[in-house]
């Protein structure tokens, strides 16, 4: 059993939309800021083709439009095809004109997020960091701690959305430890996990290319002895 993930940049998705369903149009409708408009899009975008992909389905906009992501109350995002629940886990995330979308079977709980490497005050930090965390930072190069905050709290943000809870959640219940994080960028997938103050680990993944950071996280349920061996890096299709 294999994680999937797939990125797509705002130049990828048509100027129509008829790869959307008709309850997606009418969503659409409502939003009306114009950042909102197309963060959402890309997301769609990005969500449609990697199901279809990881489904081998075929890529045209009427099969697009029968692959739905609906959220859940949460926010969550589910997939549905054709109206029926798909059989698959997914997560979403949009910055700076890119979409990263994670997806594996129903069983596994997934999340992922894709961060833009910035300053974040000391606040920031004292307010959303675990103790752990906030020693690591501190042992990071000053000139390299930008870096580390971005790479902790989006892994923070993938932990919580594999819960489903988001940022409803105290971000200190997630305690996030990268491996690998003083080589230099290199497009290459690094392990980390994330520990959760339920007492459950998420096994994980972090990347670092063009000043973003992209995190994923997941834990296989339900599964047997072959699905841990999917611990080599998440795929793409
Ligand atoms: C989910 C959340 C962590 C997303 O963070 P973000 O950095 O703003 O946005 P990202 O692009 O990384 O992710 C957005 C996607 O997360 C997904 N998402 C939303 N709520 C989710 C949840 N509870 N669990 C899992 N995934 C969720 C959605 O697919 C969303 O994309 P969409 O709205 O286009 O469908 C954050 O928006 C959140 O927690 N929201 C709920 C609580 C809230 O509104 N708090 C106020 C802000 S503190």
């Amino acid at each position: 059993m294999c994680i999937y993930w797939f990125e797509q940049s705002e130049s990828d998705v048509p100027f129509g939309d008829e790869w959307l369903s008709g309850s997606e149009r009418a969503r659409l409708d409502t939003l009306r800021v114009p950042k909102r408009r197309a963060d959402w899009r890309l997301g769609r975008w990005t969500a449609k083709c990697g199901v279809a992909g990881y489904l081998h389905l075929p890529g045209d906009p009427e099969a697009l439009a029968a692959v739905e992501v609906r959220p859940a109350i949460s926010g969550a995002p589910e997939i549905f095809l054709h109206g029926e629940p798909a059989p698959v886990a997914l997560s979403l995330s949009h910055s700076r004109g890119t979409g990263l979308c994670t997806i594996a079977p129903a069983s596994a709980e997934v999340g992922c997020d894709l961060e833009a490497i910035e300053p974040r005050s000391p606040a920031f930090r004292s307010d959303y960091f675990t103790s752990e965390e906030l020693d690591l930072i501190e042992r990071t190069p000053p000139s390299d701690r930008d870096r580390m905050v971005t790479l902790l709290w989006s892994a923070k943000e993938s932990t919580l959305k594999a819960l489903r809870c988001g940022l409803r959640s105290d971000t200190r219940a997630v305690n996030a430890s990268p491996q690998d994080f003083l080589q230099a960028p290199d497009e290459e997938w690094h392990r980390l996990c994330a520990g959760h103050i339920g007492g459950r680990t998420f096994d994980g993944w972090w990347r670092d290319s063009d000043g973003l950071i992209r995190t994923v996280v997941f834990l296989l349920n339900a599964c047997g002895p072959a699905a841990r061996q999917c611990s080599e890096s998440p795929r793409t299709h």
